[in-house]
C-alpha cells in the first residue's frame, strides 16, 4: 500500500471552514484514526483523500504522487462510508464484485470469485450472498460496504464510521477482525470513530481534529497521557476525564485553572471530603460518582469494592494533568 500525506489542505463550504491547514501523514501500513465531534471535519478528509472532493489550497500526495486532477478512480483508495451506499438492484455477490470488475483492474472471473467468497467468510455474510442489497438489515448492509472495500486492493482505505451500525458482539468480533487483517496485510487505513475502544484499540497514531484544525496526532497512548488540551483530553477515555477547577486542591502550579483527572488517577483514602452518590458495578469495573467540593466526579475502583453510596472518602489525585485558561496543558 502507500503512504499518504496531506500538504496544508484546506476546504470551505459556503464560507464556512471545514478544514484548516491540514497537514498530516499517514505512513505506509498505519492505523490513523480521526477523532472529533460532529462537524469537526473528519468525513470532509476522507472525501478530499479520495477524490470526491477538491480542497480549496493544498495538496494530497498517495506514495509521493501529487493527486491534482485525478478522479477517485485513478487513486485508487477504497472508501467505506459513513452512509452505507450499495447498489439496491444487485445481489450481496454483485455488490462485492463490482469494485473488482471495474476496467482499470481486468481482474479474472475466477479470481473475482475467490475473493468475494474469501471476503464474505471474514465478514460473515456467505449466507446472504444471493440476497438482494435490499433485502438484508442494516448491520448486514454495513458488512456488505465494508466487504466491497475490502475486495480491492488499495493504496489506502478510508474508513467512516464503518462499524457504526453493527450489534456490540459483531461489532467486537470485526473490530478484531478489521485490526488484524491490517496488521498481516500490511494495509494503511485512514479510519474515523466515535468508538473510545476502537480508537484505542487500533489506532496506531490518532489525529484530532477541532473545527478543521488538527490540533493533535501521535499514537492513542500518547494522545491519552499527554493531550495537548483540555479538548483534546476529553476525546479519548471512557469514562471521560474529570475536569475541575484546579485550585480545589492543594499546591497547583502557576497558571493552571484547571485540573483534568482521569477516572483511574484518583486514589480514594480515609476522609470526608467526598461523597459516593452511586455505585455502578458493570462486571469488570465499579465506578463510583463522587461529589466533592461541590464538583462531580466518576472514577474506576475494584469490581468488588466495599463502598456503597452515602459512605464519605477522601480523593487523591494522582498523576494530574493542568490546564491554563484557554484549555491549553501546562507541561
Ligand atoms: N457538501 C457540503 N456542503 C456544505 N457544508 C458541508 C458539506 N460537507 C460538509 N460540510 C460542513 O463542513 C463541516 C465538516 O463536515 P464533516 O462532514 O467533515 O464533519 P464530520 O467530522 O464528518 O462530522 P460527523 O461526525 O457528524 O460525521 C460541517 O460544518 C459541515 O456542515
Ligand atoms: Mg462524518
Amino acid at each position: 500500500m502507500a503512504e499518504v500525506v496531506l500538504q496544508s489542505i484546506s476546504k470551505s463550504f459556503s464560507g464556512h471552514q471545514a478544514l484548516d491547514d491540514v497537514s498530516m501523514t499517514v505512513a505506509d501500513g498505519s492505523f490513523v484514526v480521526l477523532l472529533g465531534p460532529t462537524g469537526a471535519g473528519k468525513t470532509t478528509t476522507l472525501r478530499i483523500i479520495s477524490g470526491l472532493e477538491e480542497p480549496e489550497s493544498g495538496d494530497v500526495r498517495i506514495g509521493g504522487r501529487s493527486m491534482k486532477g485525478l478522479s477517485p478512480a485513478e487513486r485508487n483508495v477504497a472508501m467505506v462510508f459513513q452512509q452505507y451506499s450499495l447498489y439496491p438492484h444487485l445481489t450481496v455477490r454483485e455488490n462485492l464484485a463490482f469494485p473488482l470488475r471495474s476496467p482499470l483492474l481486468k481482474t479474472p472471473a475466477a479470481e473475482i470469485e475467490r475473493k468475494v467468497a474469501a471476503v464474505a467468510e471474514t465478514l460473515r455474510i456467505s449466507h446472504k450472498l444471493d440476497n438482494k442489497a435490499t433485502a438484508l438489515s442494516g448491520g448486514e448492509m454495513q458488512r456488505v460496504s465494508i466487504g466491497r472495500a475490502l475486495v480491492r486492493n488499495p493504496q489506502i482505505y478510508l474508513m467512516d464510521e464503518p462499524l457504526s451500525s453493527l450489534d456490540a458482539k459483531l461489532r467486537a468480533d470485526l473490530r478484531v477482525e478489521l485490526k488484524s487483517i491490517q496488521a498481516n496485510s500490511g494495509a494503511t487505513l485512514l479510519y474515523v470513530t466515535h468508538d473510545q475502544v476502537e480508537a484505542m484499540t487500533m489506532a496506531t497514531h490518532v489525529g484530532v481534529l477541532d473545527h478543521g484544525r488538527l490540533v493533535q496526532f501521535g499514537p492513542p497512548r500518547e494522545v491519552y497521557e499527554q493531550p495537548v488540551s483540555l479538548y483534546a483530553a476529553a476525546r479519548l477515555g471512557q469514562p471521560r476525564i474529570n475536569i475541575m477547577p484546579a485550585d480545589l486542591f492543594p499546591s497547583m502550579p502557576a497558571r493552571a485553572v484547571h485540573i483534568g483527572l482521569r477516572p483511574e488517577h484518583i486514589r480514594l483514602g480515609q476522609g470526608e471530603e467526598g461523597l459516593v452518590n452511586r455505585v455502578e458495578r458493570l462486571g469488570d469495573q465499579t465506578r463510583l460518582h463522587l461529589s466533592f467540593r461541590g464538583q462531580s466526579i466518576v472514577t474506576v475502583v475494584e469490581p468488588h469494592t466495599a463502598l456503597r453510596s452515602g459512605d464519605l472518602v477522601k480523593i487523591e489525585p494522582i498523576a494530574p494533568l493542568y490546564f491554563d485558561a484557554d484549555g491549553a496543558r501546562l507541561i
